[in-house]
């Protein structure tokens, strides 16, 4: 399983596991949930002003992901995790999820490497839904946001799609040829419906600002790629992309959309390689 780092203030030990849970030097200890995730959330971290996803956001991401939207958008992505698998067979590369969501992006992308693979989110509702889907990977309840739980310089992958993207904390557990990968929504996201609900579509492009963030804690941009497709989607598809996109549809926007029947619209992302450099 992927080495976990305590997350007590000021500990940052190794975790060992043992039968009944994890243990570091200094005596702390984390049981594992039922589900199969680990919480290392602290207390101050409960007291986040953004406890990561709302449960129907999540839901409703994971019956979007079920239904094969992000197909492509995997495809798109597999020729840098490809380029960046060990050269020896023995070897697994790490890769830390942040932001994991509901899961499905571990098993697509990282079958192989189950354990090397951990991924972490504040959202108890999607860390339980990743354990129950790929429970070979290793779950990690936790704020990505703070002190992520890995040691400086043993990651040899950061990846966040659509997720959080804690530039000092990633640029510290990189390795030294480590790569971070991230994927924002592109301009044109779902850009039909945003019409629809916010009566005018707002594009902006975020990519270039992302790379900004993170080349600013030291990181190096390598490259951009752009996936766009376009796709049918009928009432139940609608309701969910609204749901996993704003945190609440008012009223009259609900009821403009009960009227869409069906509609195509795109889906758009940005993505971004960069490494850790030197
Ligand atoms: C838009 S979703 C993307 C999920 C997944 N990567 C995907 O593409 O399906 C963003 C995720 O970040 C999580 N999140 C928000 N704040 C977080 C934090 N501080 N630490 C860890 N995860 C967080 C949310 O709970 C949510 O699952
Ligand atoms: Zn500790």
């Amino acid at each position: 399983m992927f080495e976990l780092r305590c997350t007590v203030r000021n500990c940052r030990e190794p975790l060992q596991q043992r039968e009944s849970g994890l243990f570091c030097a200094a005596g702390h200890h984390f049981d594992r949930a039922k589900e199969g995730y680990w919480s290392l959330l602290q207390p101050q971290d409960r007291r986040s002003k953004n406890p990561g996803d709302a449960d129907a956001a999540v839901l409703a991401r994971h019956r979007w992901l079920e239904r094969g939207y992000a197909a492509g958008l995997t495809e798109t992505l597999r020729p840098w995790i490809a380029d960046s698998a060990s050269a020896d067979p023995e070897t697994v590369p790490r890769t830390i999820d942040l932001g994991c969501g509901e899961g499905s992006f571990g098993p697509a992308l990282f079958l192989d490497e189950a354990d090397g693979y951990c991924g972490v989110d504040l959202s108890k509702r999607a860390i339980k839904l990743a354990a129950r889907g790929w429970p070979a990977g290793t779950w990690v309840l936790a704020n990505a946001d703070r002190t992520l739980p890995a040691a400086d310089a043993s990651v040899d992958r950061v990846i966040s799609l659509f997720g959080r993207r804690p530039a000092a904390e990633i640029y510290r557990v990189l390795s030294e040829t480590g790569i971070c990968i991230v994927a924002v929504p592109g301009e044109e996201d779902l850009i039909e419906l945003r019409e629809q609900v916010q009566q005018a579509g707002h594009r902006r492009s975020r990519w270039e600002m992302v790379v900004d963030e993170l080349s600013a804690a030291g990181l190096e941009f390598v490259e951009h790629k752009h996936w766009q497709q376009s796709v049918d989607l009928d009432t139940d598809a609608i309701a969910d992309a609204l749901a996993m996109t704003y945190r609440g549809v008012r009223h009259s926007q609900q009821t403009r959309l009960e009227s869409l029947a069906a509609m195509t619209v795109t889906l758009a992302a940005d993505l971004i390689l960069l490494r850790r450099g030197s």
